[in-house]
């Protein structure tokens, strides 16, 4: 058998949006209208994200996505090709770019609604996209665009030996055929107990808990867990994507290694405002993992 190259190929299908981000000392109650204390545009998407974070942490990422064609799309498109991450099958489509409307409180606690516009029309892989699959060490998938897209691209990913690593957000049931097609499933402890017996179907289950840490669930039974870094936190948006990316990109290396090495990348997203803006590079990781 082939070694597998240090620099995973990783393919990575999901969502790209604009993030619109608000920042308050508390997020509002319901009728109450509040003063926030700053506001930020940011390219973010759970797919993006992901895709940004696996280039930063090692692999050698391609994107299968789309954006609109409205003014959002040029800097969504850039701040994924100034990371590296390849975007010859990023569409762009008629209408507008996912956008996400984040609010982040003082203690870095966030709530999001995502439109999911050009996302939703995500509904064709083309032969280029299931080459790029077929090619890949890993296949990247989150729930952020029609579920048919994400079981037609694990589907190929299985039939060509291709790891899928799953991230079911944002969480919903999951048809059977995806499941049985799966190999990980990062989740973190709500999507756990919103997804329950279901995650029983995947060899390699890893659960993140915030600042409690992660654990992992191996299918001879091996149980990891990790704790977090301790860091200043000043918003948690991305930090599952920052975690996701770099534990795909470290897999090879195996579940322990790749267990430690996203959970450094995780804390450290926390630490700045923003999701594209806050995903470390591997420097970055490696002096973390250094100092602690
Ligand atoms: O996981 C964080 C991401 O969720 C944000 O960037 C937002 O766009 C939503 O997709």
């Amino acid at each position: 058998m082939a070694e597998k190259s240090d620099v995973p190929a990783i393919a990575v299908l999901g969502s790209i949006n604009m993030d619109l981000v608000t920042t308050t000392e508390r997020r509002p109650e319901p009728g109450e209208t509040l003063l926030g204390t700053g506001f930020a545009m940011v390219p973010g998407g759970k797919g993006s994200n992901q895709a940004i974070a696996a280039q930063r942490a090692g692999g050698a990422v391609q994107f299968l996505g789309a954006v609109g064609d409205d003014v959002f799309a040029g800097e969504l498109r850039r701040v994924l090709t100034d990371s590296g991450v390849g975007v010859r099958r990023l569409r762009t489509v008629d209408g507008p770019s996912g956008i996400a409307s984040i609010v982040v409180d003082s203690g870095g606690e966030n709530t999001i609604i995502v439109v999911g516009g050009a996302n939703a029309r995500l509904t064709e892989l083309t032969e280029d996209d299931l080459d790029i699959i077929a090619a890949a060490d890993i296949l990247l998938c989150q729930l952020e665009i029609p579920l048919d897209t994400v079981s037609a691209a694990a589907r190929h990913a299985r039939a060509n030996g291709t790891t899928v690593l799953l991230n079911p957000s944002p969480v919903q049931r999951l048809p059977a055929e995806l499941l049985a097609n799966v190999d990980v499933a990062v989740v973190n402890s709500g999507e756990a107990a919103e997804l329950g017996a279901d995650l029983a179907a995947i060899d390699h289950v890893v659960v993140t808990r915030g600042g409690d840490g992660v654990t992992y669930r191996g299918p001879d039974g091996t149980e990891l867990s990790q704790p977090s870094l301790r860091v200043e936190v000043v918003d948690t948006t991305g930090a599952g994507d920052a975690f996701t990316g770099a534990l795909a990109a470290a897999w090879h290396r195996g579940p322990e290694w790749a267990l430690t090495w996203a959970a450094a990348a995780g804390a450290l997203a926390t630490t700045k405002l923003g999701a594209s803006s806050s995903i470390p590079t591997s420097a970055e990781i490696t002096a973390a993992l250094a100092a602690n």
